[in-house]
């Protein structure tokens, strides 16, 4: 699918903190830039000089599998100098504030600060008082922007369009900062979005966010063309959200005999860790209508043109990526 030149008068400012705050144009932007990123991780040398002499820390206060490795990754694939720290093994073990960890960090004069933090707001709190650029990649219940984004253009790449399409949001919503940023990408760029999970698992007045809400997986599968199945979080549920996992799984999980019931074919997206056998069925997970790996394959492309443009590079620019040290001029 060929979509427009992206517009170059458009900028996404100095962070990326959530979809909320964003146009349907600035998401727009990030998508199509997104599109000549991906073909450089398909190359034998996987390096575009773009941030060449940058240097990008990636914060993470939490576990991380895909997003910290695709940070890095999409970070290594445009040429800047990066670092890891996690909370185990550094300072913050002992008690150093967020803020007085990201002061010491630019003290050594860094760029970009990439964090993940179990508090909802914390990206936004440290872009307040740093200069640096600050990319959200994931606080608390809130947003994870960069997977809203990797999703829209996952959905983009397998349907050609978002306007019109019908995505459900399955699953533990209230927990889930992937369902905050879906939703609001997903509303922006003209997709229709519903719901379906048990009562305890969807925050009261979801339906104001402009959300279908369904009770069951069934009526859900019929009206939809996509469902993204989240995972049930259970380090963040302090009370009896579900009576059992057993329950949850034969009542709310996505499986394979509820697909065949379908009337259609659907795709099935889910941002990681997958609880197979919880939220969803191994031959679903694993099965044609899956392009769970899609998703990861394009977390690289999407990270990569947020890191480019908050770089201040043009969207222009990016359609004429050059492997490594090819003069650019
Ligand atoms: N989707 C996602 O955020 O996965 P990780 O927790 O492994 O980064």
């Amino acid at each position: 699918m060929i979509h427009g030149a992206p517009r170059a008068d458009l900028s996404l400012g100095k962070d990326l903190l959530g979809l909320e705050h964003l146009s349907a144009q600035q998401i727009e932007l990030i998508l199509d830039t997104a599109e000549p990123f991906k073909e450089v991780s398909e190359r034998a040398i996987k390096k575009v000089p773009a941030l060449h002499g940058k240097t990008i820390v990636n914060l993470f206060y939490e576990a991380s599998t895909r997003t910290r490795i695709s940070f890095e990754f999409a970070e290594k694939r445009l040429s800047a100098d990066t670092v890891n720290i996690a909370a185990s093994g550094s300072s913050i073990e002992k008690g150093e504030s967020l803020v007085d960890t990201a002061r010491n960090l630019e003290a050594m004069r860094i760029d970009m600060v990439v964090v993940r933090h179990p508090a909802s707001g914390a990206p936004k709190f440290l872009a307040e008082r740093i200069p640096s650029n600050v990319i959200n990649a994931g606080d608390g219940w809130h947003e994870h922007p960069t997977q809203g984004l990797l999703d829209l253009l996952s959905i983009r790449d397998k349907r050609g369009t978002l306007a019109g399409c019908k995505v459900c949001i399955c699953g533990d919503i209230l927990h889930s900062r992937v369902a905050r940023s879906n939703i609001w990408g997903l509303l922006k760029v003209g997709a229709e979005v519903a719901v379906c999970g048990p009562r305890s698992l969807l925050p009261l007045g979801i339906e104001e966010l402009g959300v279908h809400v369904f009770r069951r997986p069934e009526e859900a599968i019929e009206w939809a063309d996509v469902l993204n199945v989240l995972r049930l979080q259970l380090e963040r549920m302090v009370a009896g959200y579900i009576p059992s996992l057993g329950e949850y799984y034969r009542v709310y999980g996505i499986t394979q005999q509820r697909l065949d019931r379908a009337p259609k074919d659907l795709l099935i997206l889910h941002p990681g860790p997958m609880n197979r056998g919880v939220e969803i069925d191994s031959k679903v997970a694993d099965g044609p209508h899956s392009v769970i790996l899609h998703q990861v394959t394009n977390g690289i492309a999407i990270r990569m043109a947020i890191l480019y443009l908050l770089a201040g590079g043009s969207p222009r620019s990016a359609q004429a990526a050059r492997p490594a040290g090819e003069d650019r001029a």
